[in-house]
């Protein structure tokens, strides 16, 4: 069968071992209130006998007070006992959610762009989400329910068998018919509540797509589709959910039968003793009494490994994530990262995403504290280079070094720390602006200024209500995306790299902000090793060299007058573009 044959004990293990265990202190402490919640009912019963035998026979009244003071304090200790060891199990779930989730979250960080684009935000939310919440809903459950029953259980059989085991053996005679049909039903009950987490990271990517696509979807008028692409979700979600609980409730249904079986059983056969004259009525009493008593704890651990099958397809899912190791990752001895401003060289890079080619041995050179544009029609792979230089990919041949050194040879982190990439779609986060331009580091405030100005930022904090303190709303919606952009400069001039990749820096610029933008960019070029991306090739027309690449190769790089001159591609792409002015 599937992965929703996965060992029951494994999955348990994996969770205790990691999240539950460090809890046991408070795991402890629980059982112990849960005790003194058994014994205090034990202690109520064990009072029947002084009730009766001396409290009612005598014609002492404070014998009647004292037996009832204390059955009173037995209840109010029995509640409060009860209480707390609610209020510690929980705590003790919520924490270990807690790890779960940052863990998954920190694992969930490292994993590269392409599982992320894969998943997609709404499934692994789910994930994070969901899953884990799923678990934290029944293991309190499984903890309170599953060991107190189990003892309660064993305690009852030593009774039924002491008083008869014979008797005991015909009461149980249906339990070995139980098996198969249980094992039967927590597959059942397993598959289906997987199917349900599956939906239910499906229907998480339709909120999610649905909620960033509103004002497409409001523009093209797609709500009824949207709508009915999430209803049909929606209804095999209720269909799965449906039969999860229905497995889930016959667990216990097969113990009624099971116990149908066995009092079947008992009648006929002790009735038989009892009818011969060979038992008593009173030993018979004693035996149904403890069978019965018995028959309920069974159910509820019947509907106990109902919920654990529940929860065994969240932890699946948990672990499916957890293990999945990265593959970008720093080497184990990193070299140094390269001294000053670097050249950066690719040489005959390929480069496919799944079958299809993206780069198909690109080889140029990005001199060092110059400035290389990369031209080319649109899918030629020119942000490919950029995410190639910072890692986010590797490719599958081909060096790609910056000084000198392969970029899978440095640490990660030096990398990335040499590297300031502005791109298309400048990414924002739910926090002030400030916040956004200064990113997790110490700036001191002439510096963010200084910044401010070149970036042209300072051109529009006045007109926010709160400033540099506003909050720019979740991705940064709440700004122009000429102001998220100029925010991506201003990072990117505070960040103060050696390289610098621009990727369309400024396409959502207006024309004239656009001019003013591009002469800061020139100005932040100065003195490092810039790689611009432009369609517009009059923001280009100034650099050292210009790289025109189709289809994942160079196929023509010079500065802008030998490219011209040489009447090829670049030529014909910049004719069409200023042909009129060119007049
Ligand atoms: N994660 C991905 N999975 C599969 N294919 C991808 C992925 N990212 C990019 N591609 C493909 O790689 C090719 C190059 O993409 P790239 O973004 O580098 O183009 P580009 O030259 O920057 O184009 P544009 O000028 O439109 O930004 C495209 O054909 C695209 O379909
Ligand atoms: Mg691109």
């Amino acid at each position: 069968m599937t992965s929703s044959d996965t060992n029951a004990k494994y999955l348990f293990m994996w969770l205790w071992r990691r999240y539950l265990r460090r809890y046991t202190g408070l795991l402890l402490i629980a059982l112990a209130f849960m005790a003194l919640e058994s014994g205090m009912t034990a202690g109520f019963s064990v009072m029947m006998e002084p009730l009766f035998d001396k409290a009612f026979t005598s014609s002492n009244r404070s014998i009647l007070v004292t037996v009832g003071v204390v059955v009173l304090v037995l209840f109010v200790a029995r509640g409060l006992a009860s209480a707390v060891h609610k209020v510690i199990l929980t705590r003790a779930a919520q924490l270990s959610m807690a790890d779960i989730r940052q863990d998954m979250l920190n694992h969930l960080m490292t994993l590269e762009i392409g599982y992320h684009a894969d998943k997609g935000p709404g499934q692994l939310i789910q994930r994070v989400e969901g899953d884990v919440g799923a678990i934290a809903k029944v293991w309190s459950t499984l903890v309170t329910g599953a060991g107190r029953d189990a003892l309660t259980f064993v305690a009852l059989l030593g009774v039924a068998f002491w008083t008869d085991w014979k008797w005991t053996l015909v009461a149980l005679i249906g339990l070995p018919l139980m098996i198969a049909p249980t094992a039967m039903l927590q597959r059942y009950v397993r598959q289906n509540a997987r199917k349900v987490r599956d939906i239910a990271a499906d229907q998480s990517t339709r909120l999610n797509e649905v909620f960033h696509g509103i004002t497409a979807i409001k523009l093209n008028q797609l709500e009824r589709h949207q709508s009915r692409r999430y209803r049909v979700l929606a209804r095999d979600r209720v269909r799965g959910e449906t039969r999860s609980a229905a497995g889930s409730a016959l667990l216990p249904s097969l113990v009624d039968i099971m116990s149908g079986l066995g009092f079947f059983g008992i009648l006929y056969f002790a009735g038989t003793e009892i009818q011969d004259g060979s038992k008593t009525l009173g030993e018979f009493m004693t035996f149904f009494t403890a069978i019965g008593m018995m028959f309920e704890p069974l159910r509820r651990l019947g509907a106990v490994s109902g919920a654990w099958q529940v929860a065994a397809a969240s932890i699946e899912r948990i672990i499916e994530i957890m293990h999945t190791e990265p593959v970008l990752v720093s080497p184990s001895n990193p070299q140094p990262r390269p001294d000053g401003v670097p050249s950066v060289v690719l040489d005959n890079v390929c480069l496919t995403y799944g079958d299809t080619p993206v780069l198909r041995g690109l080889s140029f050179t990005a001199e060092a504290g110059k400035t290389t544009a990369l031209v080319g029609a649109s899918g030629a792979g020119k942000s490919t280079v950029f995410h190639l230089l910072s890692r986010l990919v590797d490719p599958q041949t081909g060096s790609v070094t910056i000084g000198g050194t392969e970029v899978s040879a440095m640490g990660l982190k030096d990398l990335r720390g040499m590297i300031s990439i502005v791109s298309q779609e400048a990414l924002l986060f739910d926090e002030p602006l400030r916040d956004n331009i200064v990113l997790d580091r110490t700036v001191d405030e002439p510096a963010l200024t200084r910044a401010l100005e070149a970036a042209h930022v300072q051109d529009f904090v006045p007109r926010l209500e709160r400033g540099l303190d506003t909050r720019v709303g979740p991705r940064g919606s709440n700004l122009s995306g000429g102001q998220r952009q100029r925010v991506a400069i201003a990072r990117a001039v505070l960040r103060d790299t050696p390289v610098l990749l621009l990727d369309e820096a400024t396409s959502a610029l207006d024309t004239q902000s656009e001019a003013v933008v591009q002469k800061a960019l020139e100005q932040l070029a100065e003195g490092r090793t810039t790689l611009v991306i432009a369609h517009r090739l009059s923001t280009v027309r100034n650099a050292d060299k210009i790289v025109v690449m189709d289809a994942g190769q160079v196929v023509e790089q010079g500065t802008h007058d030998t490219l011209l001159a040489k009447g090829g591609t670049y030529a014909a792409l910049y004719n069409m573009q200023f042909g009129a002015e060119a007049d």
